[in-house]
């Protein structure tokens, strides 16, 4: 009986099949916008349009008006008439999905891009997805090990979490999603590029990427240039797969460059189905979609599917709508800080505004512990910056400010890596608890001449303070550490790099008091 024959595959296939075909005819076209006499679709629907040279143009329906149907095309419109008739294919709006996607890098259709052989489908997955029940969503209890020293110690993210990466343009939140898709300890990692320049995405696959990235990944792209509702499209075919590998009992991590060119394309096909725009223009539409797309990620039964999404900051200012819904939705943000990006800094994670909202369920309570204290280390810095870099502060008036002025270039150093180089979860957790030791005092490698790690490296972090090192021993000087300092408000302050006298003696007696 083992042989009998499987039907399944093509019960399947007739699932797929549209028995009827529904049917209507250009009416009107004005810019982006295609009006017709039917077909009978729903919002939403796709639609195929033949044009008399025997083009196919497909299109997306996004309203009605006037009983008239109206729709905007995925494709260039050459050789479009009038009369043209319209076909409703309502199965476009499910994407062919199996294990075949691995490595592979697919269009806003579903179709390859890399020039490789057609993917071998296993089924079909519907873009909306299927509705769940709130309640059927796991706990989020399990790390996913990005290899980013900052976001694995500070800001550690769980299996099924969602978090915004957010900064202006240039700050580097392409490169830090390349670093996290690149090393993570997901199974899978769906990458969806909506609206990113053309020329980035090789570099992205290449570079970013790279061949053991890519192996592991099904990158799903529609640039800048490919109209709006295919950009939306591609989004919702990047959820789909991940849903289908999260089905498979697989961890994905979702990537999404970026949800803002998202938002502006659903705003683009909003403003031409007439809808009214609102705060910088942005549709109600715009709105509605955000929490479809991020709400599918989570942790479930059978999978979870992390997501990551970027927020380009518009003019750097956090308080615009995009920004502002997104932040609401997501579990934790990621801040990139312009200023830290332009002293060379990166990733160039503000920590002191970034957020993992679960980071009490994911870390333990002695990572908790240590992470707070350098979270204090680094906010005892900032607040008394100013007088550190006039020279007007002196050193041994507050102990907690001195550990954090001595042990800056390694705390720098720690928060610094490479976007090419991974740091092991043990490295990193490793390093956290003698930064943090150092930082209690219980170590004396808070004192002066403790040799820090190397810059950027993955190497793994000294278990016990290495042997007293000369003054020079300190990474960099405190000038190079501190980007920005002055030269002349360390020489008072006595930062990392200069010996500091035992702890009862001020460090830098106040000016004329010598
Ligand atoms: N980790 C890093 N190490 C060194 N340089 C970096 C790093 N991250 C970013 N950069 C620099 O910043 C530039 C911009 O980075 P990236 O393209 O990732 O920014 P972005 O925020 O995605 O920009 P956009 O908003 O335009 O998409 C890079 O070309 C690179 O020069
Ligand atoms: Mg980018």
């Amino acid at each position: 009986m083992s042989d009998a024959l499987s039907l399944e595959p093509y019960l399947a296939a007739v699932e797929r099949i549209e028995p009827v075909r529904w049917t209507g005819q250009v009416t009107e076209v004005t810019g982006l916008l295609v009006e017709s006499r039917g077909p009978s679709v729903a919002i939403g629907d796709f639609c195929e349009i033949q044009t008399s040279a025997g083009r196919r143009i497909r299109a997306q329906a996004i309203g009605f008006r006037n009983g008239r149907v109206l729709s905007m095309p995925l494709e260039e419109t050459d050789g479009l008439q009038l009369g043209d008739p319209v076909c409703a294919r309502s199965q476009e709006a499910r994407v062919e999905v199996g294990p075949g996607l691995l490595g592979r890098v697919i269009d806003g259709f579903g179709k390859p891009l890399d020039s490789g052989p057609p993917i071998e489908a296993t089924g079909a997955y519907s873009l909306a997805g299927v509705a769940g029940n709130p309640l059927d969503r796991e706990h989020i209890t399990q790390p996913l090990v990005t290899g980013i020293r900052a976001v694995d110690s500070l800001l550690p993210c769980g299996k099924g979490q969602r978090i915004g990466i957010f900064g202006g343009s240039g700050v580097g939140k392409s490169t830090l999603l390349g670093s996290m898709s690149r090393h993570n300890s997901a199974d899978v990692t769906v990458i969806g590029m909506i609206g990113e320049r053309n020329r980035e995405v090789r570099g992205f696959l290449e570079k970013e990427l790279g061949p053991e990235g890519r192996r592991r990944s099904v990158v799903v792209c529609a640039t800048s240039e490919r109209p709006a509702p295919l950009r939306v499209r591609a989004c919702f075919v990047a959820l789909a797969v991940a849903e289908y590998f999260r089905d498979q009992g697989a961890s994905v991590l979702l990537v999404m460059d970026s949800v803002t060119r998202l938002a502006m394309a659903q705003r683009e096909i909003g403003l031409a189905a007439g809808e009214p725009p609102s705060q910088k223009g942005y549709t109600p539409s715009v709105f509605n979609l955000l929490p479809r797309v991020l709400e599918r990620a989570g942790n479930f039964k059978k999978g979870s599917i992390t997501g990551f999404f970027t927020v380009l900051v518009d003019g750097d200012d956090f308080n615009e709508p995009i920004c502002d819904a997104v932040r609401g939705i997501l579990d934790g943000h990621i801040i990139l800080s312009r200023q830290l990006a332009g002293q060379g800094h990166y990733p160039a994670i503000d920590i002191l505004h970034s957020v993992s909202r679960l980071v009490s369920a994911i870390a333990s309570p002695e990572q908790k512990e240590a992470g707070r204290k350098l979270r204090a280390a680094l906010a005892a810095y900032r607040d008394a910056e100013d007088l550190i870099q006039l020279g007007a502060y002196v050193a041994g008036s507050n102990p907690a400010l001195d550990a954090s002025i001595r042990l800056r270039p390694e705390l720098l150093d720690f928060l610094r890596q490479d976007h090419m180089t991974h740091c092991p979860i043990d490295e990193t957790l490793s390093r956290l608890r003698v930064l943090s030791a150092k930082l209690d005092g219980s170590v004396p490698g808070g004192a002066p001449g403790v040799p820090a790690v190397a810059s950027g490296g993955s190497r793994s972090a000294p278990s016990a303070p290495a042997g007293p090192v000369g003054p020079g021993g300190s990474p960099g000087g405190a000038a190079a550490a501190t980007p920005g300092a002055n030269p002349a408000g360390t020489s008072r302050a006595a930062p990392a790099g200069i010996p500091a006298p035992p702890s009862r003696t001020p460090a830098v007696r106040p000016p004329g008091k010598t």
